[in-house]
């Protein structure tokens, strides 16, 4: 039952509370995560990109595969480098991210045979991966918007690497400061009814 709290009587962040009623109990963590896009301009460390990863490659995957692959950008150098292959739409708020992530898969097991589950299990990574930042206090937001041939280029990934996602990750920032056309949607989003997601077992 909700009843405005999430498990172990911890309460929902204020900016999620109007959106997001989830009709069951589950670890606030799970409610609170959003993908904000304002940052302040903090570096983040390579060691709070590690906490990130060491939590992403917990996540379960097929046989143990583990085909989650990450290259990271924290210093100046390595941002600008992944800024020549994030799309300009977003590169408007990424700029002001602290680090990137670049989240791949590799698509062949170690036997060289294809891997059919890659781009499930490292989905599951890049999951535990936001989770993880949000309890160290951090904002992540996913971008899909990349080059993907340009990106392998650069940073001269193997052939068999496929890369998804690449997540920029900063702390919290002041809205005031993006860009306007964002300010409006920068907010957490709803989620479908489970009614809608559950599918029902058929019983004739
Ligand atoms: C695979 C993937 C690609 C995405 N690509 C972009 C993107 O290019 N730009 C962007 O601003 N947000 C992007 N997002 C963020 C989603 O729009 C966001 O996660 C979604 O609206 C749900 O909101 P929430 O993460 O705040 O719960 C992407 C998310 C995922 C998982």
């Amino acid at each position: 039952m909700n009843n405005g709290k999430g498990m172990e009587g911890m309460v929902y962040d204020e900016a999620v509370k109007d959106v997001r009623t989830p009709a069951n109990d589950v670890h606030p963590v799970f409610i609170n995560r959003w993908s904000s896009r304002a940052f302040t301009n903090e570096a983040i460390t390579k060691e709070q990109i590690y906490t990130l990863l060491e939590a992403a490659h917990y996540a379960p995957s097929a046989n143990n595969f583990q085909p989650w692959r990450f290259v990271t950008a924290t210093t100046p150098e390595e941002k600008a480098l992944f800024q020549q292959f994030i799309l300009p739409r977003n590169r408007v708020w990424a700029d002001q991210a602290g680090a990137y992530i670049l989240i791949a898969s590799d698509t062949l097991r170690a036997d060289g045979e294809p891997n059919g589950n890659h781009a499930f299990d490292t989905g599951a990574a890049w999951g535990m991966l936001a989770v993880q930042a949000k309890l160290l206090g951090l904002t992540t937001r996913a971008m899909g918007g990349f080059e993907r041939a340009k990106a392998k280029e650069l940073l001269q990934l193997a052939e068999s690497i496929v890369p998804h996602i690449v997540v920029a990750v900063g702390v919290p920032g002041d809205e005031a400061n993006l860009d306007e056309s964002f300010q409006a949607v920068n907010k957490p989003t709803p989620r479908k009814s489970l009614e809608e997601l559950v599918i029902a077992v058929p019983t004739n």
